[in-house]
């Protein structure tokens, strides 16, 4: 949610911090603020995005090799200067950024306020330096692993003492961090994308570790004192993934990207001649694989999007009973679970906190939790007892693109596997890997309809509202669609599977009220093109995504986007691609700020 960076080292922390800032930016941008520590302690904050800090700050002495930074996304708390982070106790020496939320922060709060603290702020955050002022008796680390088992909540957290400038300290439970060991420097942050530049070498911090950071290395402890010791890793992409490379925006890079994310996603995994596949994050519980006679799929977002696919795969070609459930319900149900069920968590981010949930929900219970998860050593690759990494690099863009068919490459991937232990035939195992193969030329040939699809966006932009129509596979396609476009556009918008729409919806249809309509030749379109006669009979505009060589829709709709055929099952891999471009297009139209949509952030860390 928020972004957090510290640095300690030989340079000037200013530059490293806001460097960070910026790449950790897509992750909360309503407001911002850095602490330096050099001759005394200089804090800055502003309201708004990182140049806003930076206009705030030019021709500032701001010289020290040691500082935190934050970049915020509210929770407790107008966006405004006294609430964004750093935060201070009533000396102004203790000064902390956070990531995550202080649940009893109210109960905290009031006992310090008894105790004659003042706070300056409306956050949750604040009751952190000023517990940290209450306990300190000379070493800011042995105050911290007091305050720390008086918090309840998440929380990653970065602070610094005035009376201790050789130290930086930070606190991971429940919230992400990194630390990054370079030459002569160390940083830690929420999330790898603010170190990359600097060193490739990282630790992850786990839930209940403190870090003791300074210029020459790290100590990391538990919260009882023990030192712990812990291998550095190192990161597989560099700095160039995380830069836009010549694209306007992040979210056009990423739909560009992916002919190349979907063969990343694939790569070593196919297995043709024997119909197979080899996904070795399963290897170590392939056997109880075998007797898994239901699959609950959990995500959030467009995350559940692509599960609801993986739900229509697992059914159709595996044979496995397949449910999706919205990852932030699943503990509020008490869903019929057993050893003989599995749940598979997908997640771009790895750290969604409703997605972590319920996989903690299954491990409660005692049942196989498997993850499909982009970002490597993130809490739930971490958390589940198994699982496939997308490969598919760093997705900056609020705006989730290659991540989604990213998601619907792997849940074709495990339907094979499990459909290989069961009934699938080596055939058709082997089919749907060599349409995979071929899926990039295919995406590459709809991403160069990129201006196309402007010149229809040009035609649609001041529409208010929108509803987008799918059956079958391509129902969560409308749903994934509709989120796209709302997302970053704010135009109001609703994904629904076609044939519901005349219990209901269809009243909402005039000639104001267009419809996006997912029509591919398969087995259900003559069904689509039914209920698209419906619209019509009712003045509705339609804009259709069909197979190409279809001309029988030309005549009936106002507009065609045609895709190259594939499999029924992965057509979701092409069908979403035009959906992606209209809505990057609409918003571009309408003057978005796209990789960044109001009110939202990249990775949601809150429940
Ligand atoms: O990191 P995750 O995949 O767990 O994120 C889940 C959702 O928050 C995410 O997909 C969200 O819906 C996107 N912003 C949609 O574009």
């Amino acid at each position: 949610m928020c972004g957090i960076v510290g640095y300690a080292g030989k340079n000037e922390a200013r530059l490293v911090l806001l460097e960070g800032l910026k790449r950790l930016e897509y992750r909360g941008y309503d407001s911002a603020g850095i602490a330096i520590l050099g001759d005394g302690i200089i804090v800055k904050k502003a309201v708004g995005k990182i140049r806003e800090l930076e206009s705030k700050i030019d021709g500032v002495n701001l010289s020290g090799n040691l500082g935190i930074a934050h970049t915020r996304w509210a929770t407790h708390g107008q966006p405004s200067e006294a609430n964004a982070h750093p935060h201070s106790d009533c000396t102004g020496k203790i000064w902390v950024v956070h990531n995550g939320i202080i649940e009893n922060y109210q109960t905290l709060k009031k006992w310090l306020e008894e105790r004659g603290h003042v706070f300056k702020s409306e956050t949750d955050t604040e009751v952190v330096p000023h517990l940290l002022e209450e306990f300190y008796e000379g070493s800011i680390t042995k105050a911290l692993q007091r305050v720390v088992k008086m918090l309840q909540g998440a929380y990653g957290l970065a602070v610094l003492h005035q009376d201790e400038p050789q130290k930086l300290i930070a606190v991971r439970y429940g919230s992400p961090l990194v630390i990054g060991l370079g030459d002569g420097e160390t940083i830690v942050a929420s999330d790898v994308s603010a170190i990359i530049r600097y060193t490739k070498q990282v630790i992850y911090l786990n839930d209940g570790e403190i870090a003791e950071i300074n210029s020459s290395g790290l100590k990391i402890l538990d919260f009882d004192f023990n030192e712990i010791n812990r291998e550095a890793q190192k990161i597989e992409w560099d700095v160039s993934q995380a830069e836009k490379n010549g694209f306007s925006h992040f979210m056009l890079k990423e739909i560009f990207e992916q002919p190349k994310t979907i063969s990343d996603s694939i790569r070593g995994r196919l297995v043709i001649k024997d119909g197979k596949v080899k996904l070795g994050g399963l290897d170590n519980v392939i056997d109880k694989i075998r007797s898994i006679e239901k699959i609950i799929i959990v995500g959030c977002g467009t995350a559940r999007n692509a599960g609801s696919i993986g739900e229509y795969m697992l059914e159709e070609y595996a044979g496995v009973a397949t449910e999706v459930e919205y990852a932030s319900e699943f503990r509020y149900r008490k869903p019929v679970l057993d050893n003989k069920t599995a749940i598979i968590a997908i997640s771009q981010s790895g750290e969604t906190a409703d997605t972590l949930a319920a996989v903690k929900e299954g491990k409660e219970k005692n049942i196989l939790t498997l993850g499909v998860v982009n970002v490597v050593g993130s809490t739930i690759a971490r958390t589940t007892d198994a699982g496939v990494y997308n490969h598919i690099g760093p997705e900056i863009s609020v705006a989730s693109t290659k991540a989604f068919t990213s998601q619907v490459a792997i849940l074709a991937l495990i339907t094979i596997l499990f459909g290989r232990q069961r009934n699938l035939s080596l055939a058709v195992g082997k089919r749907i890997e060599e349409e995979l193969l071929i899926l990039p030329d295919k995406i590459e040939s709809i991403t160069r309809q990129s201006e196309k699809i402007k010149k229809i966006a040009e035609k649609y932009c001041h529409f208010n509202n929108f509803i987008y129509l799918g059956r079958k596979y391509n129902q969560p396609v409308a749903a994934e669609g509709a989120l796209k476009l709302k997302e970053i556009s704010y135009i109001h918008t609703e994904g629904l599977p076609t044939g519901e729409m005349k219990h209901g919806s269809i009243s909402l249809i005039d000639k104001n009220f267009p419809c996006l309509c997912i029509a591919p030749q398969d087995s259900v379109y003559e069904k689509n093109v039914s209920n698209i006669e419906e619209i019509k009979a009712r003045s509705g505009k339609v804009i259709a995504i069909t197979t190409e060589g279809n001309d029988q829709l030309n005549k009936l709709v106002d507009d065609v986007i045609f895709i190259p055929k594939t499999l029924e099952m992965l057509t979701p891999i092409l069908s979403v691609i035009p959906l992606q471009l209209f809505a990057y297009h609409v918003a571009a139209l309408r003057g978005c700020d796209i990789d960044k949509p109001r009110n939202l952030a990249k990775s949601v860390t809150v429940e």
